[in-house]
Formats: structure tokens, sequence, C-alpha cells
């Protein structure tokens, strides 16, 4: 499939999979993101298998996947280890309810590698892990307002989905931004109980922690914002919110659902040298199967481990799900395994910073190599908070995202989210993919 461009009719099969689906899953969809992020629209494509690098649709289409299911298949698709060690769990039984050595092994491991990680809970998504560290920070302090950035998505529980992604007309003043629910049923109690700051902004911060002296229990922030499509920190912000939730004795939660053992074995908080109080963990921890986890200090920590505060799951870190994490982390663990994610992600975003020059299209890529997103603003100017991105050109990314699509490279389709790259891509899966991105920038 790769260097041919895809003819019409080629995706055929999904979309009458799509038709069929429409009538017994509620519009044909088993997750709202679905829709927005596997397009093309009006239908999404039906992957049918991968290996590697690749997946296949079930039209037998090819591609180079940059989805990689959201981060979560970071050793990439059927990986052999991985499917032998799953392989011999099924044999002996995927769950008992009880615990499990699997279990403790990669607490363990979770502890060496992650700064923060002196205790460990397992989840069985970034939703409900984030909830497991709200709760830990409230069960801690006492308090239950949490500081939550405009733009920045922790998951679709009721908790924390407030402004996630507010239009213009709601999203209120810039500095001091409305709580806007992200969907209808979130109830009003709850919204009432999260804060919203515009990002990379210290005056702004200074200013919503100071109306709420003593009110929070916690401020939680994605490190690399992968779904405001991979804003960075500015230099010194993460620093700066370690410092102030210090000296005013709140909780900083890191949500590394995205950059955890990803940018590296110790994930954002490694990467850039500040250690939060607990952070969240998802995606790239089990390789593709559901697993979760929160961690962090160990006194944060102690009223869950002693009982007080409260956080079950029927499947918590069942053998299954647990194996398939200690044997991603044991990968992810070697470090040239994360240089090789890091290294082919540069070699990429190189390829599309050179294809935009050449052809005068405004636009930057933003992000480290492993995540990473080209934004199409008119200035070129990388984003520092939600509120730029809503000035890109968004039409313009989805052309891109269709033109690369057609040329056999897969990616997600909203321009507010990233490029994941797995450890599988080869030296030919990158010369495919700068290829077709220099093919697709031919046709912007
Ligand atoms: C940063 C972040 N936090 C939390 C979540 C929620 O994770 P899950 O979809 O596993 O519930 C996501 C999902 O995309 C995420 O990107």
């Amino acid at each position: 499939m790769n260097g041919r461009i895809q003819p019409p009719g080629a995706t055929d099969s999904s979309r009458r999979w799509f038709e069929r689906a429409q009538t017994s899953l509620a519009g044909g969809i088993s997750s709202s993101a679905r829709m927005t992020s596997t397009g093309p629209n009006p239908y999404p494509l039906y992957m049918a298998d991968g290996s590697g690098a690749r997946i296949r649709d079930v039209d037998g289409n090819e591609y180079l996947d940059y989805l990689v299911s959201y981060g979560s298949a970071v050793l990439g698709h059927a990986n052999p280890q991985l499917t032998d060690a799953l392989t011999a769990v099924l044999h002996t039984g995927t769950m008992f309810g009880t615990c499990n050595t699997v279990e403790v092994e990669l607490a363990e491991l979770i502890q060496a590698m992650v700064p923060c990680a002196e205790l460990v809970r397992f989840a069985n998504s970034g939703s409900e892990a984030v909830q497991g560290a709200v709760r830990a920070a409230r069960g801690y302090t006492g308090r239950s307002k949490v500081l939550k950035f405009e733009g920045h998505y922790h998951g679709w529980s009721d908790t924390l989905a407030v402004s996630n992604r507010p239009d213009a007309a709601e999203a209120g003043p810039y500095a001091a931004p409305h709580a806007v629910p992200h969907s209808p049923g979130i109830p009003a109690g709850v919204v009432g109980d999260v804060v919203v700051c515009p990002w990379n902004d210290p005056a702004a911060l200074r200013a919503v922690l100071d109306a709420h002296r003593g009110e929070f229990a916690a401020v939680i922030c994605e490190p690399i914002v992968a779904n405001n499509a991979c804003t960075m920190p500015a230099p010194g912000y993460l620093s700066l919110l370690r410092e102030e939730c210090t000296a005013r004795g709140i909780i900083l939660v890191f949500d590394e659902v995205c950059t955890g053992f990803r940018t590296g074995p110790g994930g954002a908080q490694a990467l850039f040298g500040v250690v939060p109080d607990l952070a969240v963990f998802a995606k790239a921890l089990g390789g593709g199967l559901p697993i979760a986890a929160f961690a962090g200090r160990r006194d944060v920590m102690e009223p869950l481990a002693a009982g007080r505060v409260k956080h079950g799951g029927t499947y918590n870190a069942s053998p299954l799900c647990a194996t398939a994490a200690l044997v991603t982390l044991r990968h992810l663990n070697q470090p040239a395994v994360t240089k090789h994610i890091e290294e082919s992600g540069l070699r990429i975003m190189e390829a599309v910073q050179r294809a935009a020059h050449d052809r005068r299209i405004p636009c930057v890529v933003q992000g480290v190599g492993a995540m990473f997103q080209t934004v199409f603003t008119a200035d070129g100017m990388p984003s520092r908070q939600y509120r730029d991105l809503l000035r890109a050109d968004q039409a313009r990314h989805g052309a891109f995202r269709h033109a690369l699509l057609g040329r056999g490279v897969h990616v997600n389709a909203f321009g507010m989210a990233c490029w994941f790259v797995s450890a599988a891509v080869t030296e030919d899966d990158l010369d495919a993919t700068c290829e077709a991105v220099e093919g697709a920038f031919s046709t912007l």
C-alpha cells in the first residue's frame, strides 16, 4: 500500500460495517472518541489485524500505524514476546479476583522506574486511575476542589470532564475560564468542584490559587499536553507548579496516561526533572491491554493503604493484564527501546518540517519524538495553551491526515490529538512514512 494512493472505494467494507453497526451499537461506535479520532468521515475504518508497526483494515489496505491504540500498543502490534506471555496466561487462567504475584512484580518495577512511585495501585483505564488519584488527594487533604487546566483531558468520568474542549463562546474570560461540563449529564455539583486555569501562565496560576486559598485538594495536569496537540510546558512551568503546590499543601498530580513509560522509562517527571506527589498511568503501561495505575508519595497513599480511603475494581491487575504490563515495562525499561521510539519520531518530525518549509506551508511540529503533532497556525509558532489551538487551521490538518491515510499512514484524525510512535517502527517503515509525508504536503 505504501507509496500508492488509495483508489476510490478502497474502504467500502468499512463503510458497510459502519452502516450495519448503527443498528446495534449506539451511534455505531464503542467510544465517542472513535468518531473524531479514527475517521475518515463519514465512517471510521474497521481494522482486522496488525503486526509490528503495520495494521490492515477489513478491505486489506495496509497502514503504518501512528495511532497505535492512542499510544497503548507501544511495542507495536502482536509483539511476539507479549503474545507468548499472554498465551501462557490464557492456558493457566486469566483472572481469579485474588491477589497475584505478577501485580507485585509489576508494582516493584514501577517503583524502580518512576521517581514519584513510592506506592502503587492498579486500575483498568486512565479515567479510573485519575478518579483514584483525585480520591486519594481529597482523602489525604480533606479538601474537595481540584484545579485543572483548560484543554487538558483526564478521562471521560464526571470528576474532571470539564473544559476539555470548550468553544470560544462558552470558554469565558482568558485568565479565569468558565468550568464547562464536557457533556450533558455531568452534575453541576461535580463541575462546581473543578476550577479551570489557562496553561503555561504563571500569573494566571497564582491568581487562581490565591482566589481559592485553602480549598484545593489537587492540581492536575498533562505535563506534555497530548490532548492539546502536544503543547509543551514552558521552561520552568512544571517547577513552578511544584513550588506552588508544596508551599500551599496541594497535591500535584501528573496525568502521565500518555507520557508515562513512553517519553522515557520514568515518563515526563523524569524527562523534566519535576516529581509530582501522585501520577497516573495507562496506555503504554499495558502494551495494548487494559491496565492503569496511580502511584505516588507514601504518606499521600497511606489513607488508601490503611483502607480509610476506598478504591476498588473487580478486574484490577488481573494476571492477564498485569502480565502484559510486566512484559511491556521490561522492554521500555531498556534505554535503547525508548531511544529508538524517540529517534524514530524525531525523524518523522524533521520530514514534516522539511516538507512544510519546502512548500512554504505555515505550521509547527511540536512535542517530543515519542509523541508529536503538526499544527497549522498562520504564524508557525508553537501553542502555549488551549486557546492558541482554537486559531489553528483544523481543516488543513484534516486534509493532511486524509492525504496521509490515502498513502498508507494512519494517524489520529483529530487535530488536537497527536502521533504516537511504537517501538516496532523499522527503517523501511520510516522511509515509507517520510515519503508519504512529502506526498501529503504536495496536496495541501
Ligand atoms: C491524558 C489522559 N488522561 C486520561 C485519559 C483517560 O484514559 P482512558 O481512555 O483509558 O480512560 C486519557 C485518554 O485518552 C488521556 O489522554
